[in-house]
């Protein structure tokens, strides 16, 4: 099974979350904007949360937008004025996600990202760690999440739909109750 993370950086703690999926088998695919984001705090603080209040979308360098080849896609983005970045909002208008196992990895200051779990919560799991960068333990908490994830591929017996609550009681998939059931096949 293939799997790709596609993500944005400004700083650094996305990169840091790269390395760690990087050393667990993913590819990595990190976009870069063509805007010019300021590199006073005050400023960067004022255009970025601006550009994200109001949903650009950035125009992304070289982006390549093929995920034929994987079966699971990860999206990485930093958290600007609690919603998804601007280079993420090109990634996830240009990217086809249809039949791929989804799961987002936010990355904020307070380890919070309510407007942009709304927005992207019926596309895929969702993680928000604190600042991966400076506290290095949150790491673990996108260990435990990556393993509980589903992984099953042809052998679901489980019965909940894909992309639909799990329901089951003594689920078989790996997947766990009350949280999305992202397997393909069953
Ligand atoms: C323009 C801008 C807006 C931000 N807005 C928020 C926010 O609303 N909530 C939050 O918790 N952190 C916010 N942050 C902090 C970043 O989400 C946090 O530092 C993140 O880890 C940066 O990821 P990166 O280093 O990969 O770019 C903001 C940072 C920037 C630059």
């Amino acid at each position: 099974m293939k799997k790709l993370f596609i993500y944005y950086s400004l700083t650094g703690s996305g990169d840091v979350v790269a390395d760690y999926l990087s050393d667990k088998g993913y590819d990595i695919r990190k976009v870069i904007s063509k805007h010019k984001y300021p590199k006073n705090f005050g400023l960067l603080m004022f255009s970025g949360g601006f550009r994200a209040g109001i949903n650009i979308k950035d125009k992304l360098i070289d982006f390549n937008n093929d995920i034929s080849n994987y079966d699971e896609i990860v999206i990485g983005s930093p958290i600007w004025f609690d919603r998804v970045s601007p280079p993420i909002n090109t990634v996830l208008e240009k990217l086809d996600l249809s039949g791929k196992k989804v799961s987002f990895i936010f990355y904020s200051g307070g380890g919070e990202a309510n407007k942009a779990s709304e927005r992207v919560k019926d596309i895929g799991d969702i993680i928000i760690l604190k600042e991966p960068k400076k506290y290095k333990d949150e790491l673990k908490k996108l260990e435990v999440f990556m393993e509980k994830k589903c992984s099953c591929k042809k052998t679901c017996k489980c019965g909940c739909q894909e992309g639909k609550k799990c329901t089951c009681k003594d689920c078989k998939c790996g997947c766990h109750e009350g949280k999305k059931c992202t397997c393909k096949d069953k």
